[in-house]
């Protein structure tokens, strides 16, 4: 029997990406397959997240829950990658001292070596940031899937005074556009009809020496589009002071550009973006949401948000629920501000009591949950396109389908001939966290 591989992974888009390729690199390493109970594995690997501290203690709580299994399975290994690996390297033994494996997101291609070498820790820890190698070791994606995953970029240079990901995931760097086209065309061969391009920062993304913001991944855009079978393209996290020109005009050109856009402003406050180190105000960030609105009509917008950052006032807060109320923004996310290790917003005063952060917080989601259920309401009696991406997780009998702005929709079809096509689907109903649709072949 092959040996079996437990894969578990917290965080982003980017780590799951990476524990994909993990699998592809195991399983022909070690003829790893994948088991989805973590009794049952040779190997229990668990790709980590510090975006925030309690991301960071899930890791220490998780690990805790497999060092039993190593009793009944002395062969068991475990594996720590991602960003606490990157964040702490060996100092995870001295929490989790089971723990035989430990590597950054830059070297998850050399985990099928540390695992051989995994008898002593000291030969199997390796964070270290080799930057290209990881992608030139990458294998053609064994799971094909009707929306793929591609990472075009790694790391950050931005330094936004909160964030761990310069320090865990290391300097940004580009990778070559002709190796991610190769990657975007074996995939459509293999059936993949939307492709959503990954980075930090992923609007930095620069071919060759062009500094010209946004030019790098407008051109990959439109290369992408000219891949037969590739219906819908999309690309997540941008920064808005990457988010030049050609990025907006590649609206107007390309039709498979989803219209849709994740564009983080973490604030309303001009203030607070300076002590964040966000390098807009709150007037360019709403310049750029109208030059995006005027290239493509009824685009949807969406967000990350940070509330309780060192020095945030009632008037600085009022000013974030102001921008919402202004851009109207679709599904969106908030956090209260979590002080990370070796970060500058760490060392500052930071006086609000949990319970305003707190307060803050419910204020905002409120509203913005307010606001995309407008959205989704608006959505229903027209029609959409969708990429059937699976089954229903509710109901396996059912389809589950993506539309243009990513909202899920459930709906039967008789036909079962249908995943990974694009389909009409006309919006019966709004649920807090999907749509309801109905599918009429004759569409
Ligand atoms: N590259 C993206 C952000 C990646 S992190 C950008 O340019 O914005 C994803 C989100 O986590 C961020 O947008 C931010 O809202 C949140 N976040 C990051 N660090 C945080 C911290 N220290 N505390 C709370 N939220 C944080
Ligand atoms: Fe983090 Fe800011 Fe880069 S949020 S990933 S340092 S753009």
């Amino acid at each position: 029997m092959g040996k079996k591989l437990y894969i578990k992974t917290h965080g982003c888009q980017m780590n799951e990406y990476d524990s994909d390729r993990m699998k592809d690199l195991l399983s022909l390493s070690h003829g790893f397959e994948v088991t989805t109970s973590p009794e049952k594995a040779d190997l229990i690997l668990l790709n980590t997240c510090s975006i925030r501290e309690k991301a960071q203690e899930k890791v220490f709580h998780e690990l805790g829950r497999w060092k039993d299994l190593k009793q009944s399975n002395p062969n068991l290994k475990i594996g720590v990658g991602g960003c606490v690996a990157s964040q702490e390297g060996k100092k995870i033994s001295e929490r989790a001292p089971f723990v035989d494996i430990i590597f950054g997101p830059q070297t998850i291609h050399r985990v099928p070596n540390l695992y051989e070498k995994s008898k002593k820790l000291e030969d199997s820890v390796d964070i270290s940031f080799p930057k290209t190698e990881k992608f030139n070791n990458f294998l053609p994606h064994k799971d094909k899937k009707p929306s793929a995953f591609v990472s075009i970029m790694e790391g950050c240079n931005k330094y936004c005074s909160f964030c761990v990901v310069p320090k865990t995931r290391g300097h940004e760097f580009s990778r070559p556009m002709q190796k991610v086209l190769n990657e975007v065309r074996e995939l459509a061969s293999e059936g993949t009809k939307e492709i959503v391009f990954l980075g930090q920062n992923v609007n930095a993304y620069r071919e060759g020496n062009s500094k010209e913001k946004g030019l790098g991944l407008s051109k990959l855009i439109r290369e992408t589009s000219k891949v037969e079978g590739i219906g819908r393209i999309r690309f997540i996290t941008s920064h808005p002071a990457e988010f030049g020109k050609p990025l907006i005009n590649i609206y107007r050109e390309i039709p498979k550009l989803a219209k849709h856009v994740h564009l983080p402003v973490q604030s309303g406050s001009d203030k607070i973006l300076k002590y964040m180190r966000r390098r807009y105000t709150a007037k360019e960030y709403i310049e750029i949401i109208l030059k995006l609105r005027e290239a493509s009509p009824g685009i949807s917008i969406s967000s990350d948000f940070i509330v309780g950052f060192p020095g945030e006032t009632e008037r600085d807060f009022k000013d974030t629920l102001d921008l919402v109320d202004k851009v109207g923004f679709d599904e969106s996310y908030s956090f209260i501000y979590s002080p990370r290790p070796n970060t500058a917003a760490a060392e500052m005063e930071d006086s609000l009591s949990d319970e305003t952060k707190k307060f803050r917080l419910q204020l905002l989601q409120e509203k913005l949950k307010g606001n995309s259920q407008k959205i989704s309401r608006r959505m229903v009696g027209g029609y959409e396109k969708c990429l059937v991406t699976g089954v229903s997780k509710k109901d396996s009998t059912e389809f589950q389908a993506r539309t243009e702005n990513n909202r899920v929709v459930n709906f039967s079809s008789i036909e079962t001939n249908i995943l990974g096509k694009f389909i009409k689907l006309k919006i019966t109903n709004s649920m807090p966290n999907s749509l309801r649709g109905l599918y009429n072949q004759d569409n």
